[in-house]
């Protein structure tokens, strides 16, 4: 190997640099509940105490001793991970026992068939991709009556019946030039050309503002945040950004992408031009809890509302749980809190127990198309260990009748109990605590016109959210990372382990953090 480039990082070199210039670029070589441990050139470990949580991953602790056990225990018995189109038990298990929560947590009955994925973005793609496949198949069996209402009309005026010019036919006329009084097999060929375009157009996602739903190519257009959407926008369908606290948002956004394709109707011996609806809304897809929004929490009133709209027009729910769901917010399902039961639903994150890459897409029975099995796949997909540590860690939230629920619901309200006194005590600083359970949002007042160049600068480029975590962590040995786009929030979303000692050390570091701003002192953010 050339030995310039052996020394040069080539892992995401760019990022590398951009960590160790915010005093980010630690390397943890141990984790334990809440803690992350990195070891000093001294060789003395030191503890971190971790309030990202693995981005949301680990609601059960970091190096969960009955996870790590139970995965030791798999590979010891030589479980065979990749055994791809044999018959796979654990999935249906761990399919099952996902399927017994919805029943408790929405009151329902109804079955939810499950897609198993590898990552967030990948179980939002799934539930994209199937609901674009229910879509296409609406069209094509609207096309199909469509076809049969032709050949009726043209067997009615075979028969006599004459063509009626009003409903319709003076809008065909301008989507296609055919003329009042044409011959039937102008009408149908003008039908025909007018229907293509529509039938064939590309299908519109809809979101709430905010939203964050993964980076890969559908995904990301979904993800609001213009930096990481604009780039690839030309790659997937559009996303409509809906503002849903306003009032008939929604409903005029939907309005706003409706389209109708032209019928022939026979009736009292005349064919007359009709139009009916196309399916152009793949899917509404949303958060029950922004997370990279800044921890935005969807109100019962707005969920009903969404809801309500929706099924009105027709349009599946895609409700996002890869972040907020797997107990953080005091229940497995936070769209449970408000009433909002999905067509579909995505789990990730915290599902693979802080060990395993493990994701998973639901799809309501009523909404299910088995075919889509055929069409998609994953060669990692569904294998025996994550899938089995998957339905070990379900075990574990669902065990002791949810005490793990009960401890994210208590453990969250005392962690915010102590935000909020910060908040009282720094007004000036403090923008906002927000949140359920165990993911919470700290928001700061803005900082751009600080006095401290330093705090303005970084403000002015989005990164003081990183600043405050480079100062956080080399001086109170605290992880807390920003939201991706609400960079003016501290996101926090520790596990279920976190203790009383644990909230009162970032009570600490946070009054810390607090009063060098409120004092705008530039300089002790930059300290060592
Ligand atoms: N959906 C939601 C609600 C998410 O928060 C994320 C990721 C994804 C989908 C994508 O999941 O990363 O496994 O592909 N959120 C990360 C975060 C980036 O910072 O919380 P992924």
């Amino acid at each position: 190997m050339n030995p310039d480039t052996e020394q040069q990082d080539l892992a995401e070199p760019y990022l590398g640099g951009l960590l160790a210039s915010l005093g980010l670029d630690v390397h943890y070589s141990r984790a334990e509940k809440d803690t992350l441990f990195f070891r000093e050139e001294t060789g003395r470990e030191v503890p971190v105490l971790d309030f990202v949580g693995g981005y949301g991953s680990t609601i059960l602790g970091h190096s969960n001793p009955e996870i790590v056990g139970y995965a030791k225990e798999l590979l010891d018995q030589g479980v065979p991970v990749h055994a791809q189109f044999s018959k796979h038990p654990y999935a249906n298990e761990l399919a099952q026992k996902i399927n017994a929560v919805i029943r408790r947590e929405f009151a329902t009955t109804e079955s939810y068939s499950a897609i198993f994925a590898n990552s967030g973005a990948e179980a939002v793609e799934i539930a994209m991709k199937h609901a674009e496949f229910d879509r296409v198949a609406r069209l094509t069996e609207l096309a199909g009556e469509i076809d049969g209402n032709i050949e009726r009309a043209r067997a009615a005026v075979a028969a006599g019946a004459g063509v009626d010019g009003s409903g319709s036919y003076g809008r065909l006329a301008t989507a296609s030039g055919v003329s009042f009084g044409a011959a039937m097999e102008e009408v149908i060929a003008a039908v025909r050309a007018a229907n293509a375009p529509r039938l064939a157009a590309a299908p519109v996602f809809l979101a709430p503002e905010g939203s964050f739903h993964g980076k890969l190519v559908g995904s990301v257009q979904l993800t609001h945040n213009a930096g990481f959407r604009s780039p690839f926008s030309a790659l997937a369908a559009q996303c409509r950004f809906v503002p849903v606290h306003e009032p008939d948002a929604l409903a005029k956004t939907i309005e706003s992408v409706r389209r109708t394709v032209f019928d022939l109707a026979v009736d009292d011996g005349a064919v007359r031009v009709v139009e009916r609806e196309v399916p152009a809304v793949a899917a509404f897809v949303l958060e029950p809890v922004q997370g990279e929004a800044g921890i935005r929490v969807f109100d019962r009133r707005t969920a009903e509302h969404v809801r309500r709209t929706c099924e009105a027009a027709g349009i599946p729910i895609v409700v996002d749980e890869v972040q907020s769901g797997m107990g953080r917010t005091g229940a497995f399902f936070a769209a449970s809190h408000v009433g909002l039961q999905g067509d579909y639903f995505t789990l990730a994150k915290s599902l693979g127990g802080g060990v395993a890459k493990a994701a998973v897409t639901l799809v309501r029975a009523s909404r299910y198309r088995r075919e889509f099995e055929l069409v998609h796949s994953s060669t990692f997909a569904k294998d025996a260990f994550s899938t089995s540590v998957a339905i070990r860690t379900v075990e574990l939230l669902e065990a002791d009748g949810g005490r793990a629920y009960q401890l994210a619901a208590e453990r969250g309200s005392r962690l915010a109990d102590m935000l909020r006194k910060l908040q009282q005590e720094f007004g000036t600083v403090v923008k906002e605590v927000r949140g359920k359970g165990l993911m919470l949002g700290l928001e700061f007042h803005d900082q751009s016109d600080s006095s401290s160049e330093v705090i303005a600068e970084q403000a002015r480029a989005g990164l003081l959210g990183y600043l405050l975590s480079g100062y956080l962590l080399r001086v109170h040995a605290l992880r807390v990372l920003p939201t991706a786009s609400a960079v003016n929030t501290l996101r926090l979303e520790p596990s279920v382990h976190l203790t009383n000692a644990e909230i009162a050390r970032l009570e600490a570091g946070l009054r810390g953090l607090l009063t060098v701003l409120r004092d705008q002192d530039g300089a002790a953010l930059l300290q060592a």
